[in-house]
């Protein structure tokens, strides 16, 4: 069971450091989307690679025998020192039985990290010319009797004479051993194994314990040594506290480029992952959103980041108005337009979230909705507020939106569809829907109760949920004149963050 996790896990993973094969797509290369069985199989593998991913990353063929006890407590990564031997079985296969061999004895091979389990017998032996020497798993083969009865008819049929099992001597280095191996070995014992790592393009993110940390360049080199993406390797060093969500880090080894490419649902962001937020655990949240939305929509996104649902968005034709506050963020977005090549409609903006919702989605807003009345059509829209530690008091961003809007009368009309909002936010409430709820009907009252629906997105720590809030403004909010002022929250600067890890 583990070695099928392990494969599927490998050959599946998204941003896998040793996958080889592409990210599930969401969107056809064609551009045009994906059947809804399709886009429901692919979101299915997606949250399976993610869950194999973060248990198997670390694994690969377990070795028989350890790394040498003298590299316990190792700091400096000596690659000399990890030198062990042992002997396996192997048996002497026809040349001319070589694959029917294979076929039948695969799963019975001798599985270790970077070993060929087929070797050229010694110039000496009599079968050197005919013969080559299958390396079998010491666990299951010892002896001839522990061939079944079966398998014994099996190879005699091929040419193989079980009689000339024998030991094989191995020598085994630094490379035969897997990330994990070499972990238990270095660090002291009964340390738990350090945590798996995140990668984002070439970039192995770690968040590691305080007790490993004296190991930390030593475990930043094995990490690259096993990973041939893997460029640069880094250690989170706080818990996300400043605004623009970029995490603190420290250079564990290789090179420090932290300009990186990662696909996500089919497309490419780039950006400099030590000046902006990017998540790699978020794919299936924004896929969900993408999903939901009509290419006639229209998506107001407050926090954009660096784009991973706007662009998606307007890649399917979504008329899209996408902001951030973070200037590399703005950048990386624009560039993630051109880079995917969006030809729909995109706007990227570079304002704090809540000056954007008073004049850019206000102005948009009205626009559209007069578009709605004279043209007799309806139109979806949509706002995505994903600023978990803060969304919720940008809420009041929306009372008394338009109350100053001259006549406003068009609001009434059956043509305007109110804008259906996501609003994320963290809680560490015993119950934290309720947290949620509370919070978000403190804004903008309990006339939103009926259509609100808060959705568990992920657990970020423990007690600690990211939560989404969906629910549809109304016009009593939106032309709220008494609130209009009162309701005013200080400029973005002037907030004092909230201590929160993402
Ligand atoms: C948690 S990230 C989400 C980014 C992206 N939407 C995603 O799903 O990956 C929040 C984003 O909000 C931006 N941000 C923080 N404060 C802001 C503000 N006052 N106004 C606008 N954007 C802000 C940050 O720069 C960051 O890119």
């Amino acid at each position: 069971m583990r070695v099928i996790a392990q494969r599927v896990a490998l050959f599946l993973s998204p941003s896998c450091a040793i996958g080889k094969l592409k990210l599930p797509r969401v969107l056809n290369s064609d551009d045009t989307v994906v059947t809804h069985e399709t886009k429901e199989l692919k979101s299915f593998i997606q949250r399976v690679c993610y869950i194999f991913r973060h248990a198997f990353i670390m694994s690969d063929s377990k070795c028989p025998v350890p790394p040498p006890s003298i590299v316990r407590g190792m700091t400096i990564l000596d690659r000399s020192a990890f030198k062990a031997y042992m002997n396996v079985p192997g048996l002497p296969v026809p040349v001319k039985s070589i694959n029917a061999f294979n076929k039948k004895f695969k799963a019975s091979l001798c599985k270790i990290t970077k070993l060929k389990p087929i070797v050229l017998l010694a110039e000496s032996d009599e079968l050197h010319q005919t013969h080559r020497l299958f390396l079998l798993d010491p666990n299951l083969y010892k002896t001839q009797n522990d061939f079944s009865s079966l398998q014994q008819d099996m190879l005699k049929e091929i040419g193989v004479d079980i009689r000339s099992l024998r030991l094989y001597p191995l020598e085994l280095g630094y490379d035969n051993w897997n990330v994990s191996e070499i972990m238990e070995a270095v660090l002291p014992e009964g340390t738990s194994n350090i945590s798996g790592f995140s990668t984002i393009g070439h970039i192995a993110h770690f968040n590691l314990k305080p007790e490993v940390l004296k190991y930390k360049h030593l475990i930043g080199q094995v990490v690259m040594d096993k990973n041939t993406v893997v460029k640069t390797v880094v250690n989170k060093l706080s818990i996300i506290d400043n605004t623009f969500r970029n995490f603190q880090m420290e250079l564990l080894a290789g090179e420090e480029n932290y300009i990186t490419r990662v696909k996500e649902n089919g497309l490419t962001f780039e950006f400099d992952f030590s000046k902006v937020y990017w998540n790699p655990r978020l794919g299936t949240e924004h896929m969900r959103i993408i999903d939901s939305l009509g290419c006639e929509d229209v998506l107001y996104d407050v926090f954009a980041g660096v784009g991973p649902f706007s662009v998606p968005a307007a890649k399917k034709g979504v008329t899209v108005l996408a902001n951030d506050l973070n200037s590399h963020s703005y950048k990386s977005l624009q560039n993630n337009v051109k880079l995917n090549k969006v030809k729909g409609s995109i706007e990227c903006y570079n304002l704090d979230g809540r000056e954007f919702i008073k004049t850019v989605v206000k102005d948009h807003l009205c626009k559209t909705w007069k578009k709605c009345v004279d043209n007799e059509t309806k139109t979806n829209i949509v706002l995505t507020m994903n600023l978990p530690a803060l969304a919720v008091e940008f809420l009041d961003s929306f009372v008394g939106l338009l109350a100053d809007v001259e006549d406003h009368d068009f609001i009434v009309s059956e043509w305007v569809t109110m804008p259906k909002v996501n609003c994320y936010g963290f809680s560490k409430s015993d119950d934290p829907k309720k947290d949620m709820t509370d919070r978000v009907v403190a804004v903008l009252g309990s006339g939103i109760l009926h259509s609100l629906n808060i959705r568990r997105v992920r657990n970020v720590a423990p007690n600690k949920d990211m939560l989404c809030a969906t629910f549809t403004l109304n016009r009593d909010v939106l032309l709220d004149q008494q609130h209009q002022v009162l309701h005013e929250g200080p400029p973005a600067k002037q907030l004092k963050m909230e201590k929160a890890a993402v």
